[in-house]
């Protein structure tokens, strides 16, 4: 086998290892997205909600109205889609956020997050 026909095969391999290297960087991040938009969504839960909702997986106190985050998580009715639903029309007594779809689904990541079970 020649020399160059040799740093040719090394080449491809290196190229190989790092395309899958890349693919890994790539899905590992994805799995860390999750937590990254609970995160997000606690940010903005923080910056819009609390002034009505209790927003913290324990809530300072029970009013039902507004209902706390934690108490609307662990409601069996409580779905992401119910939530995405919900916050997509407006809020009988809330002025009227305009909330973007990538911000609702960091909210509902949130909300859902504190589901205790
Ligand atoms: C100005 C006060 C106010 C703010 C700010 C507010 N809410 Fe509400 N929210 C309410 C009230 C009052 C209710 C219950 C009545 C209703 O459904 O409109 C409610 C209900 C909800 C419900 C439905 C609960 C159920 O019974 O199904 C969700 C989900 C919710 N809010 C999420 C949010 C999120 C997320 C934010 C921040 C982006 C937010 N709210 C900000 C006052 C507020």
């Amino acid at each position: 086998m020649s020399r160059p026909f040799l740093l040719h095969v090394s080449i491809a391999v290196i190229v190989a290892l790092a395309t899958l290297l890349f693919v890994q960087l790539r899905n590992a991040s994805g799995a860390a997205q999750p937590f990254d938009s609970v995160s997000a969504g606690h940010r903005l839960a923080a910056a819009w909600c609390s002034e009505c909702h209790s927003i913290e997986a324990i809530a300072a106190e029970a009013t039902l109205e507004p209902p706390a985050f934690v108490a609307i998580a662990n409601r069996t009715s409580t779905t992401a889609l119910s939530l995405k639903v919900f916050l997509g029309t407006s809020h009988r007594n809330m002025p009227n956020l305009i909330i973007a779809p990538n911000e609702a689904d960091d909210l509902v990541n949130y909300i859902l997050s504190l589901k205790r079970n």
